[in-house]
């Protein structure tokens, strides 16, 4: 599988970003997807072709955090390396910053913990009627 791994946005539309955020009762709609792309500080995507398969981003004061709150490779895609490969890329961005955080399911920790992450504690607040985009 020759995928190929961007970080730039440039040329990229919403119909190449369908089919994200499986199990989402409400998902931001693929036009949304793409906004929250643009504004975040630090992106990765896996092409296959002209198809988006998998995306991380990031988000940061610039200074000395980043928060990591997407993470996604859509079903077919999984289990190949394309999660690994798009956290080890948006971690090499990252490295200049003091903090790089980001919020998962205790099953995913060791994922995580591949990448020399560490497990915390954490507090969230969640808006569900906003859960498709403001
Ligand atoms: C998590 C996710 C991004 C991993 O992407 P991927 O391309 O499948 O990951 P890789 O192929 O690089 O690595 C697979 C590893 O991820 C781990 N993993 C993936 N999903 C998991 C889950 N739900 N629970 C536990 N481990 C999981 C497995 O341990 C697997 O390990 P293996 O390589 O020993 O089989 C992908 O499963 C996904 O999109 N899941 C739905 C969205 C999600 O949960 N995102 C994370 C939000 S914090």
């Amino acid at each position: 599988m020759d995928l190929i791994y961007t970080s730039s946005l440039e040329g990229i539309t919403p119909e190449q970003l369908e089919g994200f955020f499986v199990g989402w009762p409400n998902p931001p709609s693929p036009q949304t997807h793409l906004r929250i792309l643009k504004g975040s500080s630090h992106v990765v995507l896996a092409l296959d072709g002209e198809r988006v398969v998998g995306f991380v981003n990031a988000i940061s004061d610039g200074v000395l955090s980043a928060y990591i709150p997407l993470l996604e490779v859509l079903p077919p895609y999984q289990g190949r390396g394309v999660g690994s490969e798009l956290m080890r890329r948006m971690l090499e961005q990252l490295e200049g910053f003091y903090m790089a955080d980001l919020p998962c399911e205790p099953e995913l920790a060791p994922f995580y913990e591949r990448f020399g992450m560490r497990r915390a504690a954490g507090m969230f607040l969640r808006n569900y009627a906003r859960q498709a985009g403001s």
